[in-house]
């Protein structure tokens, strides 16, 4: 049997993945079209991003193994089979990216990092008050992977922290939260909101005008999860009525995000490339290689996607 690779990778994507998933693989019959082998010869499928329809009529296919951490994408798409286990991507060397990238957003939050960087656009000399970790309360919206990892990096960092998820969880020095009857008081008491929720019918378009509303006057906002959850008119009428002091946002409703979007010239938004925790093929290759083996012997799948719930 053979594994399919179906990515939306650019020339220099395949060159790193290419490699890193033959050498982690190396018993494996890999192939990056069905063409090469015929439908029923794929029992595993490593998909990024997969056009729509590209798992459609793999009927021996046994696993989905997503190189992406979020599968809605994947879910999406009525054509992946339903009944086939899906795993996302948990890769530690991932989780540690996204928390590098949310302290260094708490970072320039707390110490007026991305003012001065407005200031030096304008030539204006305007030193700002200067802050310490704890005077910042900062709400970390989902305890998964990335949510747990970050929130104990901001902890260490010195915020005060607490956390938001559908079940109960312990993550040392944080204050956890459940349920969406928490989710207002917790709004209410954040100066800094990290996202790193899933995307599901439940968080889709959670950061609307009632969310922004909750939130204290001069708070910030930083997505790193998915554009969608954000109703991108509303954060503007949040931020340009100085409610809002400032967004952070790795991700948009439409990606790459539109030339002509607000986002990319207000002053009071910082845009980054979808970039927060990028998939490392070095460590996610490993990762991807323990779930084949462990289908070929028989064993329990990591990480498999609870498909009710949506991640
Ligand atoms: P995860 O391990 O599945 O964790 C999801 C967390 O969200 C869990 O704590 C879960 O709570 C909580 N949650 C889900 N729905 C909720 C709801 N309705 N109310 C409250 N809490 C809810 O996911 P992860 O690996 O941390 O990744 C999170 C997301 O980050 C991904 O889905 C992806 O969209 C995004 N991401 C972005 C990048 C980037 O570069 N920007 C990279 C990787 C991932 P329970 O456990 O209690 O259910
Ligand atoms: C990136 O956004 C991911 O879900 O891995």
């Amino acid at each position: 049997m053979s594994v399919l690779v179906a990515a939306d990778f650019d020339v220099a994507d395949w060159a790193a993945w290419w490699p890193a998933l033959t050498a982690a693989l190396p018993g494996e019959h890999l192939v990056r079209s069905v063409a090469e082998v015929g439908d029923d010869a794929i029992d595993i499928a490593i998909v990024a991003n997969p056009p729509a329809g590209a798992l459609q009529g793999l009927d021996s296919l046994r696993l989905i193994q997503s190189l992406w951490a979020g599968v809605d994408k994947l879910l999406a798409d009525p054509t992946v089979p339903p009944g086939v286990p899906l795993a996302r991507m948990v890769d530690p060397a991932m989780n540690d990216a996204m928390a590098e990238t949310a302290l260094w957003a708490v970072l320039g939050l707390q110490r007026s990092f991305f003012d001065y960087a407005a200031s030096q656009r304008a030539a204006q000399w305007k030193p700002l008050p200067q802050h310490r970790a704890d005077d910042f309360t900062v709400a970390v919206l989902g305890l998964g992977q990335m949510g747990r990892t970050a929130a104990q990096r901001l902890v260490q960092h010195g915020c005060r922290v607490h956390g938001w998820s559908t079940r109960p969880c312990v993550v040392d020095g944080v204050q956890t939260h459940v349920g969406d009857a928490a989710l207002p008081e917790l709004l209410a008491t954040a100066q800094i909101v990290v996202n790193l929720l899933p995307l599901t019918p439940a968080t889709r378009g959670l950061f609307d005008a009632a969310a922004f509303a909750q939130m204290p006057r001069g708070a910030s906002l930083v997505n790193l999860a998915r554009g969608a959850h954000v109703v991108e008119a509303d954060l503007l009428a949040a931020l340009d009525s100085g409610h809002l002091h400032r967004a952070v946002l790795d991700v948009f409703a439409t990606e790459p995000l539109p030339v002509a979007h607000a986002f990319w010239s207000h002053p009071r938004v910082t845009v980054l490339p979808h970039v927060a925790a990028q998939t490392d093929p070095r460590s996610a290759a490993v990762v991807v290689a323990a779930n084949v083996e462990a289908l070929r012997r028989g064993l329990p799948i990591s990480h498999r996607v609870d498909r009710a719930r949506g991640y």
